[in-house]
């Protein structure tokens, strides 16, 4: 890996290694290398196609790799099923909300939560429900919210897990200014009772404001890492997002 890995933040929650995954002759992680450290809250960008979700969906196991190594924990998890990966401490959510759409708010995040563990679940959801202030649509089916709803869902079914180590692609992509104020809000609180979060982003603001650190990705491999001033600067990212410099500008 190029760059630095060195954080405030402690030892890696996360590792991988030399990671390996096609789709016919696209290589979507083409030996991705990274460390998420805990506590941290680490960015990850890159142009569009670039394999970030891709690598999402090795890490949390809704696909195998065809090489290396998941360290979780110290563990490795490559090809686990994703319910192992999720009991094992790991919440994700989708680029596309993957919810139960004929099922209310509250069933949603309550099945989220027989996913993890189950105690003290109910308690759990009121309390979701108040932070993302979808309280009022409690009742209501998943397919009839808003789209900024359902992102707040997704969400709130991430936060029912109380995982360790929270991946998000794209949160908080075409929502309203207050809704990514809410997410934003709950990530902040999640990460001061130490949860680390690793996520998907292509707001460059957002980036900035938020993450500790940024990996940056390009064409399945990790091209760089390190503090936005360091990667806004970084002639190699500019080059990944030829044509939309506007988006990396500091
Ligand atoms: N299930 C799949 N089948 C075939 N090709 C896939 C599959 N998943 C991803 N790819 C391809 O792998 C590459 C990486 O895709 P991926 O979705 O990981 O990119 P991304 O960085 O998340 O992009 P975006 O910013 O648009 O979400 C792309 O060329 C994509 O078309
Ligand atoms: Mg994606």
């Amino acid at each position: 890996m190029t760059g630095s890995v060195e954080s405030v933040a402690g030892g890696p929650i996360l590792v991988v290694r030399d990671l390996r995954r096609s789709f016919g002759g696209i290589k979507a992680a083409d030996g991705v290398n990274l460390e998420v450290r805990r506590k941290e809250i680490v960015g990850l960008i890159g142009p569009n196609g670039s394999g970030k979700s891709t690598l999402f969906n090795l890490v949390s196991g809704a696909i195998n790799p065809e090489g290396g190594e998941i360290l979780f924990n110290g563990r490795d998890i490559a090809g686990w099923k994703p319910h192992r990966v999720a009991r094992a401490g790991l919440a994700r959510t989708f680029q596309i909300p993957a919810l139960f759409d004929n099922m209310s708010v509250m069933e949603n995040l309550l099945s989220a939560a027989a996913e993890g563990h189950w105690n003290g679940a109910r308690g759990r959801a009121e309390e979701v429900l108040r932070l993302l202030r979808i309280e009022a649509v409690r009742d209501n089916r998943a397919v009839d919210l808003s789209g900024g709803q359902q992102k707040l869902l997704e969400f709130g079914r991430a936060m029912m897990r109380e995982a360790p180590l929270v991946l998000l692609d794209e949160v908080t992509a075409g929502v309203h200014l207050n809704i990514r104020s809410i997410i934003l809000d709950a990530v902040a609180r999640l990460r001061d009772s130490g949860t680390t979060f690793f996520l998907i982003e292509h707001d460059m603001e957002l980036v900035k404001n938020v993450c500790d650190r940024i990996i940056v990705m390009d064409a399945g491999q990790v091209i760089t890492t390190g503090r936005f001033d360091e990667i806004a600067t970084n002639s190699e990212v500019m080059q990944a997002y030829l044509g939309r410099r506007a988006e990396v500008s500091p």
